[in-house]
């Protein structure tokens, strides 16, 4: 656990009491038809009803907050697909800071609405990662702003890893937890706060087809080749393909070496899952942990009786679904 100085149950603690006054503890919830059908109690945890919709407020609040201990600033400026654009904004907006949010051209309209209606400037751009990143880097230089990122900040990972904590003081015997996994700042911050509490909770993995976690995550070292890109999926919050340089050895060191891939029809089904039997309206990204509980059942062990699941955004352009 080489890497526990950067991120450690201290500082995911430190974040919790820092950020606490300005977020909802949000609720658990089980079904009894999936746990009838998966055979194990299943806990939800609702990150969807977080403020701003989804668990991205813990990490900007506590990024924002943490940079302003230590320094002055004129103004945040980031990129996101949309939800951690919302965070920030809405954190921003709290903390009396002008926000710039980068979004890629392909974002839903009501995550672009919500980030104007929290009062950030938007910018857009071209739907590749580097285009996301120059944009921010030279609004970031142009303006005198400070750039809050998604996930690659030990701040931002430390601020996720408050809904490990939280989760773990609602239901203390879960004995395993599936987490989303884009940028891998979440899974980064949970795997942290988890681990230290309870050594023995495993932490899967979720991510969308085509990520090629595995390989990597099994090799202790990245094997992908080439550029940053994003990936083809409709979880829109899942579009990272590499996850980044501080969240990728956290993972090596303490998430389950199974990672579980899940395609754009195994992630609607997780959507209408939620709809149905816990009457709960999750984005595409929460999906994929909601599709992986069903599909990778059989690969998590037995002695595993408590599965937890978050529900790690709503954010879903409803016209979609209607
Ligand atoms: C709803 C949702 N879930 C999961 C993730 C993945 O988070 P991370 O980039 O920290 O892995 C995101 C990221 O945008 C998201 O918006």
């Amino acid at each position: 656990m080489s890497h526990m100085s950067y991120s450690n149950l201290t500082q995911i603690n430190n974040a919790v009491k820092r950020i606490n006054d300005y977020i909802h503890e949000t609720p658990v919830m089980q079904s009894n038809v999936i746990n009838t059908l998966v055979n194990r109690n299943v806990y939800f945890k609702c990150e969807h009803l977080q403020k701003t919709g989804s668990f991205k407020l813990r990490g900007a609040l506590n990024n924002i907050l943490c940079k302003l201990e230590n320094q002055n600033i004129n103004g945040v400026v980031t990129h996101s697909s949309g939800n951690h654009g919302q965070a920030t904004a809405y954190a921003a907006k709290l903390l009396n800071i002008p926000a710039i949010i980068v979004v890629p051209k392909s974002t839903p309209q009501i995550k672009c609405e919500a980030i104007k209606f929290y009062g950030a400037k938007i910018f857009f751009s071209e739907d590749t990662p580097q285009s996301r990143e120059e944009l921010c880097y030279k609004l970031a230089k142009e303006n005198g702003y400070t750039i809050i990122h998604p996930y690659d900040d030990y701040d931002t990972i430390n601020g996720q890893g408050t809904l490990g904590v939280e989760f773990l003081k609602q239901v203390p015997n879960l004995d395993a937890v599936l987490i989303s996994v884009s940028g891998g700042g979440l899974a980064a911050g949970c795997s942290v706060a988890l681990k230290n509490l309870n050594p023995k909770i495993r932490v899967y993995c979720v991510e969308p087809f085509g990520k090629e976690l595995e390989e990597s995550l099994r090799a202790g070292r990245r094997l992908w080749k080439g550029e940053q890109k994003c990936l083809d999926t409709v979880a829109e919050g899942l579009k990272v393909h590499q996850p980044g340089q501080l969240t990728f050895p956290i993972l090596c060191d303490l998430a389950e070496q199974n990672i579980f891939s899940v395609t754009n029809p195994e992630m609607i089904d997780g959507v209408k899952k939620s709809m149905k039997y816990l009457k709960q309206v999750i984005e595409h990204a929460a999906g994929a942990a909601v599709a992986a509980l069903f599909k990778y059942n059989k690969v998590i062990p037995v002695e595993c009786e408590n599965i937890g699941i978050i529900l790690c955004g709503g954010n879903i352009n409803v016209d979609s679904l209607l």
